[in-house]
């Protein structure tokens, strides 16, 4: 009897779990592999997963909305989504208007161009075409190291919502370069026609980003986060995507 009052305990406390469990909205910008990229329709790649892991453990459910990534931070503050997981570096520049989690992963920014090209490093000095994605600490770098100290013409920098454009325009030849995270660019040179030049050590770390003040949800993502790596998940998730 005392069994069955159990069981009816657990099987109660399992459905209200799961009706009151709370939902929060995750912003990405799904145009970064191994990351976050569209594949069948589907958000997928490590950050996707690793946000689904902590949401396991911390017992709240996510619902993924893909935006340009410089629309991230104004969704954040205006409320329509709670939490930003998209390699975003962690900065002091954003650092002013969000809260970030421990760090989860780190990079510099490469220099790509195509397979066959016969650009070196460079390709950044002078006349070229050198292709970002708008807002992104890749775009920071060309602006405050070439074109601010003049090695650059401000024309010469061209700016892409996403990374798609920024590759296609790369692939197609209307830029000679793309200046992006070395993990991307990385998974980039495998998989389309396209070379690592140069690797600019800048030593990011990326944090999912809160709203300013929301240390309750900051806590449960820190908290999450420790407990995704001390379970072994964490090395499942760099396996599955960083993996050969
Ligand atoms: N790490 C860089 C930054 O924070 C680039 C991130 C781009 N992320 C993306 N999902 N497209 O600016």
């Amino acid at each position: 009897m005392k069994r069955n009052f159990l069981v009816f305990l657990i099987v109660l406390s399992v459905i209200f779990s799961m009706g009151l469990a709370t939902t929060y909205v995750v912003g990405t910008s799904a145009d970064f592999p191994p990351f976050e990229y569209v594949q069948n329709g589907k958000y997928v790649g490590f950050d996707m997963d690793l946000i689904n892991a902590i949401a396991k453990t911390e017992g709240f459910n996510v619902q993924i909305r893909d935006m340009a990534f410089d629309s991230l931070i104004p969704a954040l503050k205006a409320g329509v989504i709670d939490i930003a997981i998209a390699g975003m570096t962690i900065t002091k520049e954003r650092q002013k208007v969000v809260d970030f989690s421990n760090p989860y992963w780190f990079a510099d920014q490469d220099v790509i161009v195509g397979k066959n090209s016969k650009y070196t490093v460079t390709v950044l000095f002078g006349n070229h075409k050198i292709g970002v994605q708008t807002g992104t600490t890749g775009d920071l770098w060309v602006t405050n190291n070439l074109v601010k100290a003049g090695i650059l013409k401000e024309t010469g920098v061209k700016r892409y919502q996403s990374f798609i454009y920024a590759l296609q325009a790369l692939l197609n030849g209307a830029i000679d370069a793309v200046v992006l995270d070395s993990p991307v660019a990385e998974r980039f040179a495998q998989v389309k026609p396209v070379k690592v030049v140069a690797i600019l050590i800048t030593g990011e770390s990326y944090g999912i980003a809160v709203r300013k003040g929301n240390t309750a949800l900051l806590n449960k993502l820190n908290d999450g986060l420790k407990k995704v790596k001390s379970s072994g998940k964490m090395s499942k998730l760099i396996d599955k995507y960083f993996g050969k």
